[in-house]
């Protein structure tokens, strides 16, 4: 090589290299969510947290169900997540959903909800959820888990990552302000969020026995319920894979044994 076409390929790399590098720190303006230990997301013996998803049931229920709908959750589903029968009646019975039609006349009557339901949205549609939030529509929270990159630390870092912005932060706010009705959230893309911090000290009343309602302890708790709810069957799914390591890694084991003891009797080594 020589020395013309080594400073040319230095040259190309600084170019490719450098630009994408100040690409990637600009990519990553949005602070590392905090790492929580989820249960759920542990290679081995994944599994939920129940009873911080019963109390994020809880915060859903009380809180975030105020504007955001979870459309694809029934109640009887909620078994999942260790309440009993009667209890899935009671909370189906605390909604109002909209009937079946009469047979007669065709109309629909709001009833209480029954175990088969799918939780109702507050919203009749998307131009009223809208309507009641500044223009911005609540998104559906039924997949959100699945839908963001980092998913229930993400949940967790929203929820929890609500402060005054510095001048430093405005900087990195498209206008240099926060819009009127909108909030600052290091942690949403644009830093810019429509939903008001939705939890605050006492918001909710835990019953006797479980921790206190802190705001973190209610994000950690309403982020597990909505990992759950993006994946109710996560633990199956996991063992299942785990099985099917352990076999593969036996029969390997057992293919490998006896090519070594045929080949011996083959070809004497
Ligand atoms: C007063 C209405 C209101 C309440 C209560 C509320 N939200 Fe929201 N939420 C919104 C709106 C509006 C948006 C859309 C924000 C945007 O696009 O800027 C939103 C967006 C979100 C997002 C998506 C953020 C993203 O990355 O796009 C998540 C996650 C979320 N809310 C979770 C919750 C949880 C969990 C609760 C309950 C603890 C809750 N919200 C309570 C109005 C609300």
């Amino acid at each position: 090589m020589t020395k013309k076409n080594i400073l040319a390929g230095m040259a190309l790399v600084v170019g490719l290299v450098i630009p994408s590098l100040a690409f990637a720190a600009n990519e990553g303006e949005e602070p590392k969510h905090p790492k929580q230990g989820w249960p759920h997301e542990k290679i081995i013996g994944a599994h939920y947290d129940r009873a911080a998803a019963q109390r994020g049931f809880q915060i859903y229920k009380e809180v975030c169900h105020a504007c955001h709908s979870l459309n694809l959750i029934a109640f009887r589903q909620l078994e999942g997540i260790g309440f009993s029968e009667p209890e899935i009646k009671a909370i189906a019975a605390s909604f109002t959903v909209m009937g079946e039609p009469n047979m007669e006349t065709g109309d629909v009557e709001e009833r209480p909800g029954k175990p088969f339901d799918y939780i109702p949205s507050t919203f009749a549609n998307p131009e009223a959820a809208a309507a009641s939030n500044n223009g911005a529509v609540p998104p559906d929270l039924s997949l959100m888990v699945k839908a963001r990159e980092g998913g229930a630390s993400y949940i967790y870092s929203i929820l929890t990552g609500y402060r005054e912005p510095t001048a430093e932060d405005l900087k990195h706010v498209s206008g240099g302000k926060i819009p009127d009705g909108a909030h600052f959230n290091p942690y949403k893309t644009g830093h810019v969020i429509a939903m008001p911090p939705p939890l605050a000290e006492g918001i909710v009343t835990y019953t006797e026995g479980q921790p206190a309602a802190s705001v973190e302890q209610m994000a950690y708790d309403v982020s597990t319920f909505l990992a759950w709810a993006a994946e109710p069957k996560l633990e199956q799914r996991k063992h299942m894979g785990f099985l099917i390591v352990a076999f593969l890694l036996i029969t390997s084991g057992l293919l490998f044994w006896s090519y070594k003891r045929i080949s011996k009797q083959v070809l004497g080594h």
